[in-house]
């Protein structure tokens, strides 16, 4: 896993994209794993500057998204397909049938969960997953539980992840209760993970998910395991990593 460490979200967001960036022009049929949040956003929005500069081509490029709420459909504003199209799909050349984010709207949400493992599987893998990181260490929407979740599956979200969500929402009452969301082996089977952590409230989940125990308890941890791996991270982020590593530098191999 390397660390990489950005001076403030601005920078963090021009690292990233040039990493997504490098990935689409060495391999213009990549299948990226996208994420949602805040995080990102910064990132898509370098990439959509680029794509309007014509340095980017996206018209190949397939994409599979880590999770989706149980109950929105993909037109309500806080669904996360809702969120792919108006933050990037929107703004780039690339094909919507080639866009996956699993149907919240589902009525047999396992099947869903199957259907959606299938189209990872068919797409032969992800070549490069975007993911942010929850307070509590998530990713995508795998919750601290007792055990790493392999595949695509239905999870209660904790009430933790329902308030960091609710700024989105009109009261927390309209926070979902449940989601679909990719499992720790899709993720853990993408060939290289690019895992973006910006300000104080994930400097705990990231301290914990680089250098602590590997658990489903922090189920962010379970990267340790994956041998490509990128975290880019603002100062904020970084604060505890830096107070218990001593480390004062831009790049940390752990
Ligand atoms: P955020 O969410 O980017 O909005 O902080 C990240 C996450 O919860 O995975």
């Amino acid at each position: 896993m390397k660390i990489y460490a950005a001076k403030d979200y601005n920078d963090l967001s021009r690292k990233a994209a040039n990493i997504i960036s490098a990935q689409i022009i060495l391999k213009p049929d990549a299948i990226l794993g996208l994420a949602t949040g805040s995080t990102p956003v910064g990132a898509y929005k370098q990439l959509i500057a680029w794509y309007e500069e014509g340095d980017l081509d996206f018209s190949g490029i397939r994409s599979v998204n880590l999770d989706e709420y149980k109950g929105l459909s993909g037109e309500h504003d806080q669904s996360y397909r809702y969120f792919m199209n108006h933050n990037l799909f929107d703004h780039v050349n690339i094909d919507k049938e080639n866009t996956n984010v699993p149907n919240g709207l589902a009525e047999d949400a396992e099947a869903e969960c199957s259907r959606y493992n299938q189209v990872i599987r068919n797409l032969g893998g992800i070549d490069l997953q975007l993911l942010g990181i929850g307070g509590n260490g998530h990713i995508g929407f795998n919750e601290p539980c007792d055990v790493f979740e392999k595949g695509t599956h239905v999870v209660t979200l904790t009430e933790e992840t329902r308030q960091s969500n609710a700024r989105f929402f009109s009261s927390i009452d309209e926070v979902p209760t449940h989601a679909l969301t990719m499992g720790i082996q899709n993720i853990m089977s993408a060939k290289k993970v690019l895992l973006l952590a910006s300000g104080e409230a994930k400097s705990k989940a990231l301290y914990d998910s680089c250098f602590g125990p590997v658990t489903p308890d922090v189920p962010a941890s379970v990267l340790q395991l994956h041998n490509d791996v990128v975290v880019i991270a603002d100062e904020a982020a970084l604060a505890m990593i830096r107070e218990n590593t001593h480390w004062e530098g831009s790049v940390y191999d752990n």
